[in-house]
């Protein structure tokens, strides 16, 4: 992956990983605002599952540069939100939620450069897990 691009979401990472908890708050409000029908997917504590989730993107972030590494847990991943009903369209749903939510918390850090690392890093997570998901 390029190294500026891992810096990039690296680096801004740590600010939301700072206010983690709100993060993940908000993270989950804006997915729900984006897709009401998403919330009944979530059967368990949304405060638990928004540590598991900012904990995954941050062992992601770290691991950006061990790819082999990385993959078979996310491919790992993507097989239990098949079961979860996570459908592959819900993975565009998310990735602009959570593009909402760094905006929001790194206010103006989050400039273009920062925005198009995090989509392409995304774009890298999200698109091994659905091809594992339709595996
Ligand atoms: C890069 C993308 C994603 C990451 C890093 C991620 C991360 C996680 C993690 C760490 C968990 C905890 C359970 C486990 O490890 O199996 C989880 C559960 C879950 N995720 Fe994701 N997820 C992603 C994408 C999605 C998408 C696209 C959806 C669609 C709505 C989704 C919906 C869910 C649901 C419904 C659960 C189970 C919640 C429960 O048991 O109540 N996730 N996710």
């Amino acid at each position: 992956m390029d190294p500026q691009t891992v810096t990039l979401v690296r680096t801004s990472w740590k600010s939301v990983a700072g206010i983690a908890p709100q993060a993940a708050a908000l993270f989950y409000q804006n997915l729900f605002a984006a897709d009401p029908a998403l919330k009944p997917l979530f059967r368990g504590d949304m405060e638990q599952q928004g540590a598991k989730l900012m904990q995954m993107i941050g062992a992601a972030v770290g691991k950006l540069n061990d790819l082999d590494t990385l993959v078979p847990i996310l491919q790992g991943l993507a097989r239990r939100h098949v079961d979860y009903g996570v459908k592959d369209a819900h993975y565009d749903t998310v990735g602009g939620a959570l593009l909402q939510t760094l905006g929001q918390g790194l206010g103006p850090a989050f400039t273009p450069d920062v925005k198009a690392a995090w989509t392409s890093v995304y774009g890298v997570m999200a698109g091994v897990m659905r091809d594992a998901a339709k595996a």
